[in-house]
C-alpha cells in the first residue's frame, strides 16, 4: 500500500469510528423502542421455524394415513399471530423512523442556527437542505430498520442452522458455503459503495440546490427569457444525478446477483441430496420438506446480511455529510456584562480579509460614542456591510478587538451575545411569509400591538399600513410578496425600532426610499426617546443632516471626513 493510500485507509477507520460513535449517541433514547421491535422480530421469526417443524409433523402425519387437523389449526394460529407481530413491527418502525429523523434534524437546524455565520453560508442552502431532509432520513431509515435486522438475522441464521445441523450435519455446513463468498465481495464493495452514495448525496444536492435558485429568482429567468437553458440545465443535473445513482444500484445489484447465484446452487445442491436421501428411503418426505425450508432458512439471512452492509454505509457516508455540519465551530456567547442603557463602540487595530491575501481593512482604529449618529460612506464595494458584520460578530477578526462601551465607561467584547442590545436592518428584503405584525413582532416576541403600532409609525410604514385590507395583520408572501421594495424597507424599520434597542444599525435601509420619506424616517428615528447609538450606511448626502458625524472607509482605513462633526 502506498503512503497515501494508507493514510487514507487509516483517515477512514478513524472517520468510521466517529461516524458510528455518532450514531450510537443519537441511537441510545431509541434503545427502548429498538429492544420492543427487537423482540417482536425475534418472536416472529420463531414462529416462522416453528412453522417449519409443524409443517413436517403434518407432512408426515399425511403420509402415514392419521388425522392432520390439529396441525393445521396450530399452523393457521402460528401465521395469525405471526402475521399481527409484523403489522405492530411496522408501526413501531414508521414511530422511531420520524422520531429519529427529527431529533437529528432538528439538532442539525438549531446547530445551523449557531453557527458562525461565514462558514454556514459557504453552503448552498440546496445542500443544506438535503443534508437535513435526505441525508437524516437516510440514518432514520437505516437505524430503524436496520439495526433490528441485523440481530434478527444473526437469530435466524444460528436457529435455523442448528435446527439443519441436528437433521443433517453435511447440508448445513455446505449451506453456509455462500458465506465466505458474501463476506469477500461485501468488504470489497462496501468503500466503493460509500463514495457513490456521496456523490449521490452531492448531485441531489446541486440538484436542489438549482431548483430552490431558480424558483426564488423566476422573475430574473423570465426576463432574459432564460426558461428554456434553466430547463436543459435542470435536465443535465437530474442526469448526473441518475448516474451516480445507477452507478450504485448497479454496484448493489452486482453484489446480489453473485450472492444469488450461490444461493440456488445451494440450493440445488440440498434438493438433490434430499431426492437421493427420499429415494434410498433413510428420510421421509415431510423431513425433505424441512430440509429444503432449512437450507433457505440458513442462506437468506446470509444473503440478507451481506445486502445490509452495502446499507450500513450508505447510513455512515450520510452520517459523514451531517457530522460535518455539526463539526462547524460555533459562535462564541458570553454572559453579558455592562449595562446597555446607552451603548457605544469601540475597534482598535481592526484586520479582516474575506480571503487571507485580500485585506478588506487593515490595522484600523476607531469608535463611535454613546447616542451618535454617525454615517458610513464609502464606494461600493470597500467594505461598509463588512465593517457591520464584524461589529455585529457575525465575522470574526483576523487581528484587533471589538468592543461596546458604555456611559460609566465599563467595556465588553463584542461577540453574539452583543447582538441582543442591537438592532439591524439590513440591505436589500428581509422579510418573511405571514402577517406584517408577525414580522414586526420578530424584533421583541413580547411586544403589544399598540407598541407594533407605535414601530410602524416610527418608520413611516403605518401610513399604507392602515390603508391595507386587513391593517397590520395583513398577510404579506415570502420575501415580502405583495407589497413594494420600499414598503418592505420600512416594516424591517419597524422590526428593528420595536426591538427599543440602545443601538440601531441601519445598512442602506432607507435606500429603496424616495427623499422626502426617507427624511422623514430618519427625523423619526433622532426622534426616540431614549436616543440610541445609530450608524447608517447611505449614499445620500441629504441625509448627513440628520447626522453628528461622517466617517469614510478608504484605503483600508476607517477615517473621518473633511466634514468631521457638523
Ligand atoms: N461573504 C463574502 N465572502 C467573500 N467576500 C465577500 C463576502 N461579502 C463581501 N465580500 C467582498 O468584500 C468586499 C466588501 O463588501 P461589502 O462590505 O459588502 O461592501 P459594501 O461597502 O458595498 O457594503 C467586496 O469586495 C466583496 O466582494
Ligand atoms: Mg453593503
Amino acid at each position: 500500500m502506498s503512503q497515501n493510500r494508507y493514510k487514507n485507509f487509516v483517515k477512514d477507520r478513524k472517520n468510521q469510528t466517529q461516524y458510528a460513535k455518532w450514531l450510537m449517541r443519537y441511537t441510545k433514547p431509541f434503545l427502548p423502542s429498538l429492544a420492543v421491535l427487537l423482540f417482536f422480530s425475534l418472536l416472529s421469526q420463531t414462529l416462522s421455524l416453528k412453522m417449519v417443524t409443524v409443517n413436517e409433523s403434518i407432512i408426515n402425519r399425511a403420509t402415514a394415513g392419521n388425522t392432520i387437523k390439529s396441525g393445521i389449526l396450530v399452523y393457521v394460529l402460528i401465521m395469525l399471530v405471526s402475521n399481527l407481530l409484523s403489522i405492530v413491527a411496522s408501526l413501531v418502525t414508521v414511530v422511531i423512523c420520524e422520531k429519529f429523523s427529527f431529533g437529528i434534524r432538528k439538532q442539525v437546524y438549531e446547530k445551523i442556527l449557531h453557527t458562525c455565520w461565514l462558514d454556514i453560508t459557504k453552503y448552498h442552502t440546496g445542500d443544506l437542505m438535503t443534508r437535513l431532509t435526505s441525508d437524516t432520513e437516510a440514518i432514520a431509515n437505516g437505524i430503524s430498520a436496520t439495526l433490528p435486522t441485523i440481530i434478527t438475522l444473526i437469530y435466524q441464521l444460528g436457529a435455523s442452522f442448528i435446527l439443519l445441523y441436528i437433521r443433517a450435519p453435511f447440508l448445513a455446513i455446505s449451506s453456509l458455503l455462500i458465506a465466505p463468498i458474501a463476506v469477500l465481495f461485501s468488504a470489497i464493495l462496501g468503500r466503493k459503495l460509500k463514495k457513490l452514495q456521496v456523490k449521490v448525496q452531492e448531485s441531489e444536492a446541486n440538484y436542489r440546490s438549482f431548483i430552490h435558485e431558480s424558483l426564488s429568482n423566476i422573475l430574473i429567468i423570465k426576463s432574459f427569457r432564460d426558461e428554456q437553458y434553466s430547463a436543459t440545465h435542470l435536465t443535465e443535473l437530474r442526469n448526473e444525478r441518475l448516474h451516480w445513482i445507477l452507478k450504485k444500484n448497479n454496484m448493489s445489484l452486482a453484489t446480489s446477483s453473485v450472492i444469488n447465484v450461490g444461493f440456488q446452487l445451494g440450493y440445488i445442491l440440498a434438493f438433490s441430496w434430499g431426492a437421493l436421501q427420499l429415494s434410498s428411503g433413510s428420510i421421509q418426505f415431510g423431513t425433505m420438506t424441512v430440509f429444503l425450508s432449512l437450507v433457505a432458512q440458513v442462506q437468506t439471512p446470509l444473503i440478507s446480511l451481506a445486502q445490509t452492509l452495502p446499507k450500513i454505509i450508505s447510513i455512515l457516508a450520510s452520517a459523514g455529510r451531517v457530522i460535518e455540519i455539526q463539526n462547524l465551530p460555533a459562535e462564541q456567547q458570553v454572559e453579558q456584562t455592562i449595562d446597555t442603557t446607552t451603548v457605544g463602540v469601540k475597534v482598535s487595530n481592526l484586520s479582516f480579509g474575506y480571503q487571507p491575501n485580500d485585506q478588506i481593512f487593515d490595522d484600523t482604529s476607531f469608535d463611535i460614542k454613546p447616542g451618535e449618529f454617525v454615517a458610513i460612506v464609502g464606494e461600493s464595494g470597500i467594505g461598509k456591510t463588512t465593517l457591520i458584520r464584524l461589529i455585529m460578530s457575525f465575522l470574526q477578526s483576523t487581528n484587533g478587538n471589538i468592543s461596546f462601551f458604555n456611559q460609566n465607561g465599563e467595556e465588553e467584547t463584542a461577540t453574539a451575545t452583543s447582538r441582543s442590545y442591537i438592532s439591524y436592518v439590513p440591505q436589500g428584503n428581509t422579510l418573511f411569509s405571514g402577517s406584517i405584525a408577525d414580522n414586526v413582532r420578530m424584533g421583541r416576541r413580547t411586544a403589544t400591538d399598540e407598541e407594533i403600532i407605535e414601530a410602524l409609525k416610527a418608520s413611516s410604514a403605518y401610513d399604507f399600513v392602515k390603508d391595507l385590507p386587513n391593517g397590520m395583520y395583513t398577510v404579506i408572501g415570502e420575501r415580502g410578496h405583495g407589497i413594494s421594495e420600499g414598503q418592505a424597507q420600512r416594516i424591517s424599520l419597524a422590526r428593528a425600532l420595536v426591538k427599543k434597542a440602545p443601538f440601531l444599525v441601519l445598512d442602506e435601509a432607507t435606500a429603496s426610499l424616495d427623499e422626502k420619506t426617507e427624511l422623514r424616517v430618519l427625523d423619526g428615528i433622532r426622534q426616540l426617546q431614549p436616543k440610541p447609538t445609530c450608524i447608517l450606511i447611505t449614499h445620500r448626502r441629504s441625509v448627513l443632516q440628520y447626522c453628528d458625524r461622517e466617517i469614510k472607509i478608504d484605503q483600508k482605513q476607517v477615517l473621518p471626513t473633511d466634514l468631521g462633526l457638523m
